[in-house]
Parts: C-alpha cells; sequence; structure tokens
C-alpha cells in the first residue's frame, strides 16, 4: 500500500496520489511533501497550493473565482422533447443560480447578506438550549451498551436535527435527503469532474432535493414559521428585495447539505484526537471552559474540510509559479494549517496554541457562515462525550475513513466503554 514515506512518485503527481484512499486515513505527510513547492503545477494542469502564506494570499485574490464546478449536465433519454427542449433549459437554469457556494462578485454578496441576516447571532444562539437536550438524549439511548459507533449513535444525528430545526425542515425527511446530501458532497471530490455518470447522478439528486424545497418553502409562505427557510422565504418588506426563487432553492439545498457532514466530522475527528490524547481528554473533562480553544485546534489539526477549487480569472504569479488564466486552483487548507512557517511544532496536537489562525472554515469572501453553529455544536457535544462516557477507548485506530478527500472524516467511530454517567 503506497503511502508518505513509500511515495516516489514526481510532485506533479502527488496532489493524485494524495486523493486515493489509502491515503485518507493519515495525508498529513503527504501535504509536507506539497509545501515543499508551495504552488505546484500538476501533470493535469491544476495547480495545487499548499503554504499558509499562499493560501491566505489567494483566498483575498479577486483574480481567483468560486464558478469553478462543472455546468449541469443531464444525460440523454432518447425523448426528443426532454433532450433538445427541457433538459437544455432545466441545465442553463440549475447552472445560472449556482448555491452561493459556487458565486462570485456581486452576486455571491448579495445573496450572502440575505443569508447572513437570518443567521442572526440570536437566533443561533437561541438553539443552544435544544442542543443540550438532543446531546443529552442521544448519549442517554447508549446507556446499557459497551461499546458505541460515535458516528451513527451521536456525530450524524445531531447536526442533522440542528440543522432541520434551524431551517425548518422536517426532521422526519431525515433519510430521504441523507442519500441526496451524500450525492451532493461529492460534487466538490476532484474525482467528480471527470465522472460523468458520478455527474449525472449529482444532477439529479439536485433535481429530487430541489422539487422537495420547492414544496417545502411555498408551505412556508402559506404557514410562516419562526425558521431561516420562513424567514428567507417571506415576501419582501416595502422597498426591500427578497431572493429570487431558483436561488431560494439553491440556497435552502446549500445550507441543508454544509449543516451536514462538516459537523460530523468536525465531532468525529474530536473524539478520535481527544482518545489519541487521553490527558487532554481528562484536562477537558475537569475544566469545560477549555473547550473553545480545543476546537480551534481540531480545526487547524484535522479539519473536516481539507481543500477547495477555484479558477483562475486571469494569470497569477505567486510563490515563483504563474498561474495561467483559466487553470483550477486548489486550495489544500488542511495542508497550510501544518505549515511550520506559520505554526511552531505543527504536527503537534496542542489546545494550549494561542496564535492559531486555520483555514478549518476558509477565509475571505467565502468564510463559513455556519461557523458559529458548529462550533457550539462541537463545544456542547466534546464537553458532554468527555463527562458522561465512562472510560472510551478507541476499537480501531485508524478508523475507516469515507471516500471524500476535500470533506474528509470517519466512515465509522467505534469506541469502548464501561457505561455512562
Ligand atoms: C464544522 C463544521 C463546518 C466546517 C468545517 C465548514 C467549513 C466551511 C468552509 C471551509 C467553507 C469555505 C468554502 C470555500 O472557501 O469555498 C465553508 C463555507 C460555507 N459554509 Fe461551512 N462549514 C461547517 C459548517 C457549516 C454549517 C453548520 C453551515 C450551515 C448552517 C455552513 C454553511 C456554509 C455556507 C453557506 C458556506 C458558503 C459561504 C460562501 O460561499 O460565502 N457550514 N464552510
Amino acid at each position: 500500500m503506497p503511502d508518505a514515506s513509500s511515495y516516489t512518485g514526481e510532485p506533479d503527481v502527488l496532489f493524485s496520489e494524495i486523493i486515493l484512499q489509502n491515503n485518507r486515513a493519515d495525508p498529513y505527510l503527504l501535504y509536507a511533501r506539497l509545501r515543499e513547492t508551495p504552488v505546484s503545477r500538476q501533470r493535469d494542469g491544476s495547480y495545487v497550493v499548499s503554504s499558509h502564506a499562499a493560501i491566505r494570499s489567494l483566498i483575498f485574490d479577486p483574480r481567483l473565482s468560486s464558478e469553478d464546478l462543472p455546468p449541469s449536465r443531464r444525460p440523454h433519454t432518447g425523448n426528443p422533447l426532454r433532450d433538445w427542449f427541457l433538459n437544455p433549459i432545466k441545465n442553463r437554469i440549475v447552472t445560472a443560480h449556482r448555491p452561493l457556494i459556487f458565486r462570485d462578485p456581486p452576486d455571491h454578496d448579495t445573496l450572502r447578506r440575505f443569508v447572513m441576516r437570518q443567521f442572526m447571532v440570536g437566533r443561533v444562539n437561541a438553539l443552544r438550549e435544544g442542543i443540550v437536550r438532543e446531546v443529552d438524549r442521544l448519549i442517554d439511548a447508549c446507556r446499557g451498551r459497551d461499546r458505541i459507533c460515535l458516528v451513527n449513535d451521536f456525530s450524524y444525528p445531531l447536526p442533522v436535527t440542528v440543522i432541520c430545526e434551524l431551517l425548518g425542515v422536517p426532521q422526519a425527511d431525515e433519510p430521504r435527503f441523507q442519500v441526496w446530501a451524500t450525492q451532493l458532497a461529492t460534487a466538490i471530490e476532484p474525482d467528480a469532474r471527470h465522472d460523468e455518470g458520478g455527474r449525472h447522478r449529482t444532477v439529479a439528486a439536485f433535481d429530487e432535493i430541489s422539487a422537495y424545497m420547492r414544496d417545502l418553502i411555498r408551505e412556508k409562505r402559506r404557514r410562516p414559521a419562526d425558521d431561516m427557510l420562513s424567514g428567507l422565504a417571506a415576501p419582501a418588506s416595502a422597498g426591500g428585495k427578497r431572493m429570487g426563487d431558483f436561488d431560494l432553492i439553491a440556497t435552502a439545498v446549500l445550507l441543508l447539505v454544509a449543516g451536514h457532514e462538516t459537523t460530523v466530522n468536525l465531532i468525529t475527528n474530536g473524539m478520535l484526537q481527544l482518545l489519541r490524547h487521553p490527558h487532554e481528554l481528562e484536562r477537558l473533562r475537569a475544566d469545560p471552559e477549555r473547550a473553545p480553544r480545543l476546537i480551534e485546534e481540531l480545526l487547524r489539526f484535522d479539519p473536516p474540510v481539507h481543500f477547495r477549487t477555484r479558477k483562475a480569472l486571469g494569470a497569477i504569479e505567486i510563490a515563483g509559479e504563474t498561474i495561467p488564466k483559466g487553470a483550477p486552483v486548489i486550495l489544500v487548507f488542511a495542508a497550510g494549517n501544518r505549515d511550520p512557517a506559520r505554526f511552531p511544532e505543527p504536527n503537534r496536537f496542542d489546545p494550549d496554541r494561542e496564535d492559531n489562525q486555520h483555514f478549518g472554515f476558509g477565509g475571505g469572501l467565502h468564510y463559513c457562515i455556519g461557523a458559529p453553529l458548529a462550533r457550539i455544536e462541537a463545544e456542547i457535544a466534546l464537553v458532554a462525550l468527555s463527562r458522561r462516557l465512562v472510560s472510551p477507548r478507541l476499537l480501531q485506530n485508524p478508523p475507516p475513513y469515507r471516500l471524500g478527500a476535500s470533506l474528509r472524516g470517519p466512515q465509522q467511530l467505534g469506541i469502548a466503554i464501561d457505561g455512562i454517567q
């Protein structure tokens, strides 16, 4: 099995090596190799950016576009009406009204402002009590067992319940959108752009989740509630504006998907690191005030989002390279987070770290909108798990990982316990 120590490949294929499934459990040594050339041209014409300084500079650079999503396309059906009329229209609509994470200014900024208005601090903080209750309920449900799977029993159901509550999406529909969300999340993986079948499945999932959201938004307009979807769908006040319907659907889908897998991975990665560093688990149990800094260190050390792709709108000179116009640019946040030029002893998990400007939530215009919510969820979850699981031990180290190289996290995390407190 190739790993970092046996790696002998050329630097211009290093990134394709990194995204192989057998490097998922520990890509960090390969990231160190990447940083030897902070901006590195790959054989497929993409540029991989891995040093903290270069990522930081590019993330604020308006010459990098986020519209780097292949245009939507549906498979041929043999029905001329569909193939030559309906589907091309649908493709144009979906491409023009991508979710805001794939949009550039000025549209991106307008859409983001609508969402930020709904994300007012009050609304996120109001979820706190419900999160504490849900965390306790999920842990209580593990009573009587001597082993649990943290992902299935805890880290997955928690963020899903919270995002449903925030948006006003019925929790009972979760099994349906779990399938759609998993398929849609593949859209940001590098393999996805070359996989025609996968792209068709992604468009099909987007069609289905969009139809679901369209009905839900209609219902919110008929019977508004105190939730984000009702707020986004509400008629504009006099002189004001509201989002167009296609953008509203794409935004609702983005929020539901973005709130799914990422927070699952933060909580799971968090518990994995605490079990690998039992001293830190003890310190957190004794002093829950340590949680905020611990979570920042997790977002640096083992983040849920490892990289994002952009496209160069013009030639960009950086770190001795010239990225040509049109080239895909991969910002490897997780490699920047371990850059020794920025962080002393970057490979040490150190929750006492003070100067911790990581890229766990990205940066610049597209900085994560859900960051305050994700931080609250992870804090409450890790503090409760550290206090209530009696003598937790890892059953498999490293655990099995899901396929995603960008959205990276364990598929399962088996933990043996001596009870629940
Ligand atoms: C631990 C959990 C999370 C992590 C690690 C995370 C990470 C990220 C990152 C790295 C980006 C930047 C993407 C880029 O630069 O292209 C981002 C953007 C975004 N995130 Fe999160 N996220 C998390 C949770 C959430 C949640 C809970 C929500 C929604 C409730 C959310 C909504 C968004 C949205 C809407 C964007 C796009 C912002 C824009 O394009 O302006 N995220 N997130």
